[in-house]
C-alpha cells in the first residue's frame, strides 16, 4: 500500500489496513465495548470474510483483537457473514452469524458463545457443535437469507429474532422462535414485516425506543411506554431504511404508524448519504441505544487497491425517538468531544449575501464544527414546486453554486484556499404548502475532488425543523475523507466521503458561506480541532 495516506482519518474506525463493511454483534460486556466487523484480512475488496474484533472502554479508542469468528467448519467453510449479539440470561453474550456454505453463497445461522466469560474481552469464540442452527426452508431462496438480529425474550420465556430475505420482490425480516435455551429455533409463519417493491433486506434490526426523553431501553422491553423501530438496508442505491410503529409481543405483530413501505423515497433513513448495514445496541452501563455504521468508500477499487483499504464506520450515534414521535434523532456519542482541543468561537455576525468566512486556527482536515443560523423576512423565500418530493433529486438540480433568497449558506469542509475544491454542506428555505417553511439540507460532493474517478453523488434530506421558530443548526465532523453532518441536532443526518486533492492536511480549509440572495445570521459558531484517536 502507499506510504502517502492523505484520506486515512484520525478519530474514525477504521482496521490498518484491507477491507472493512457491516459492524457486527455490537454490544457492552463487563464494561467494555465490542465491535465486530466483516473483514477481508487478506486484500482492499471484499472476500474472505471474517469477524475481526476491537474493544474500547470509550467508544473512541479502541485495542485490536485477532479475528474472533473465521472460516473453520462445514457450516461456515465459505465465510462469516453478519451477525448480532445478544445478552443472555446471567449476562452471558451469544453471537449469532450467518455462515455460507458452499461456493453458491448458501447461507445458515450459526452460534457461536465466549470460550472463557471472565475474559472481559472476549478474545475467543467457541462454535456450537451443532450448527448450523437455522437452515432455509421453502420458498426462500437460500442465498438470500442472512444476518440474524439481536434476539428478544418474551415473558413466554422463549427469544425471538429476525433473519434479512425476499420473497416474490418482497424484502421482509423472517422471525424465528427458540426455546430456553438458544438453541432451538422454529419459523413463525408470518414475518414480522414485508415491504413491496424492495430488494432484499439486509441487516434488519428491530428494537424499542422510549417515548418519552432520549434514554436507550433494552431490546426486550414492551409495552405502552415503548415504540418500535423496524430497519432495513436495502440496496440500489443503499440505504439503511427504518419505519417505527407499535410491537405486540403477545401476537408477535408489528404494525408500523405509516402505511408507507420501507423502500419508499425520501421515506425515513438513518442517514441520506453513505451509510449501509447498520446495527443498534443498548448500552446498559450509561442507558443509551446506539447506532454503528458502515460508510464505503466513494473512490474506485483501483485507488483503494492502491491505498490499501476499504471503508470506515460511522462515529457511533446515541438514538432516540424525536418528540414528534415521527422519527429519530441521531447524535455522536459524547465521548468523541473528549478529543476537541483547541476550540475556536465566533460572536453571532450576519453573513451578506454571496460572502465567504473563514474559520481559522483549528486542523480543518480533521475537526468539528456547530454552527447555528437564524433569518427574518421569511416571506422572500422561493417557493416550493409541489412536485419536489425528492430533496436528493433537489440537492442535485441546485448545487453550492446555485442562489435561492434563502440558500444555500452552511459550511464549505475540505476545502482548497483558492475554493477549487470544497464539500458543500448547506441548507435552503423554501415556502411550501399552506404558510409553512420546507428546510432542505444538502451535502454537495459535485465539487469535493479534482480527481473524476470518485463518485460525487449530491445528497439531501428535508429537515423536521420549522425555521421561523427555531435555530437552525448544523454540526460536520471532518475527518479526511469523511464528513458527518447532523442538521437540526440530529434530525437529519447526512455522510459522504471525499478526496481532495489539494484540500489535504494543512491546505485544507474550513469556511462558513452563504450563496443565497438575503443575508442570514449565524447565531452561534463553535469549532474544535480533533486530537487523533487510538484506534490500532
Ligand atoms: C451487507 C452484507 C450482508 C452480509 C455481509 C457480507 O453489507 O451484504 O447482507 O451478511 O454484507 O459481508
Amino acid at each position: 500500500a502507499s506510504t502517502n495516506q492523505p484520506y486515512r482519518t484520525g478519530f474514525h474506525f477504521q482496521p490498518i489496513k484491507n477491507w472493512m463493511n457491516d459492524p457486527n454483534g455490537p454490544m457492552i460486556y463487563k464494561g467494555i465495548y465490542h465491535l465486530f466487523y466483516q473483514y477481508n484480512p487478506y486484500a482492499a475488496v471484499w472476500g474472505n470474510i471474517t469477524w475481526a474484533h476491537s474493544t474500547s472502554t470509550d467508544l473512541v479508542n479502541w485495542t485490536p483483537h485477532d479475528i474472533a469468528i473465521a472460516a473453520s467448519q462445514p457450516f461456515d467453510s465459505h465465510g462469516c457473514w453478519s451477525g448480532s449479539a445478544t445478552i443472555l440470561p446471567g449476562g452471558r453474550p451469544a453471537i449469532f452469524y450467518t455462515g455460507i456454505i458452499d461456493s453458491k453463497n448458501t447461507q445458515v445461522q450459526n452460534l457461536a458463545v465466549p470460550k472463557n466469560y471472565s475474559d472481559p474481552y472476549l478474545r475467543e469464540w467457541f462454535k456450537y457443535p451443532k450448527n448450523p442452527l437455522i437452515v432455509s426452508t421453502k420458498p426462500i431462496d437460500p442465498t438470500l437469507f442472512r444476518d440474524p438480529t439481536t434476539a428478544w425474550l418474551g415473558p413466554d420465556k422463549r427469544w425471538r429474532m429476525l433473519i434479512g430475505s425476499i420473497i416474490d420482490n418482497k424484502g421482509l425480516a423472517i422471525l424465528y422462535k427458540s426455546s430456553k435455551d438458544f438453541k432451538h429455533w422454529t419459523k413463525e409463519n408470518h414475518p414480522l414485516h414485508s415491504d413491496n417493491n424492495t430488494r432484499m433486506w439486509e441487516c434488519p434490526d428491530f428494537y424499542p425506543v422510549s417515548t418519552i426523553g432520549q434514554k436507550g431501553v433494552d431490546t426486550s422491553t414492551f409495552g405502552p411506554k415503548v415504540k418500535h423501530v423496524l430497519k432495513a438496508s436495502l440496496g440500489g442505491p443503499p440505504r439503511d431504511c427504518y419505519t417505527i410503529g407499535t410491537y405486540s409481543i403477545g401476537k408477535d405483530k408489528f404494525i408500523p404508524d405509516m402505511e408507507e413501505s420501507l423502500g419508499v423515497v425520501p421515506g425515513l433513513r438513518y442517514d441520506y448519504g453513505k451509510f449501509y448495514a447498520s446495527k443498534t445496541f443498548f448500552d446498559s452501563d450509561k442507558n443509551r441505544r446506539i447506532l454503528w455504521g458502515w460508510v464505503s468508500e466513494s473512490s474506485s477499487a483501483d485507488d483503494d487497491k492502491k491505498k490499501g483499504w476499504s471503508g470506515l464506520q460511522a462515529i457511533p450515534r446515541s438514538l432516540w425517538l424525536d418528540k414528534s414521535g415521527k422519527q429519530l434523532v441521531q447524535w455522536p456519542v459524547v465521548e468523541l468531544e473528549s478529543l476537541r482541543v483547541n476550540s475556536v468561537q465566533l460572536p453571532s455576525k450576519f453573513v451578506e449575501a454571496g460572502s465567504v468566512l473563514e474559520v481559522s486556527g483549528l486542523t480543518a482536515a480533521q475537526a468539528d464544527i456547530e454552527i447555528s443560523f437564524e433569518m427574518t423576512d421569511f416571506e422572500k423565500a422561493d417557493v416550493l414546486d409541489s412536485n419536489s418530493t425528492n430533496p436528493q433529486l433537489l440537492c442535485s438540480q441546485k448545487g453550492a453554486s446555485v442562489k435561492s433568497a434563502f440558500g444555500p449558506f452552511g459550511l464549505l469542509v475540505l476545502a482548497s484556499k483558492d475554493l477549487q475544491e470544497y464539500t458543500a454542506v448547506f441548507f435552503r428555505i423554501f415556502k411550501g404548502q399552506e404558510h409553512k417553511y420546507v428546510v432542505l439540507m444538502c451535502s454537495d460532493q459535485s465539487r469535493s475532488s479534482l480527481n473524476d474517478k470518485n463518485d460525487k453523488t449530491s445528497y439531501g434530506a428535508f429537515l423536521n425543523v420549522d425555521p421561523v421558530h427555531e435555530k437552525l443548526s448544523l454540526r460536520s465532523l471532518i475527518d479526511h475523507s469523511i464528513v458527518e453532518s447532523f442538521g437540526g441536532g440530529g434530525k437529519a443526518c447526512i455522510t459522504a466521503r471525499v478526496y481532495p486533492t489539494l484540500a489535504i492536511e494543512k491546505d485544507a480549509h474550513l469556511y462558513a458561506f452563504n450563496n443565497g440572495t438575503e443575508k442570514v445570521k449565524i447565531s452561534s459558531l463553535s469549532a474544535w480541532s480533533m486530537k487523533k484517536a487510538q484506534i490500532n
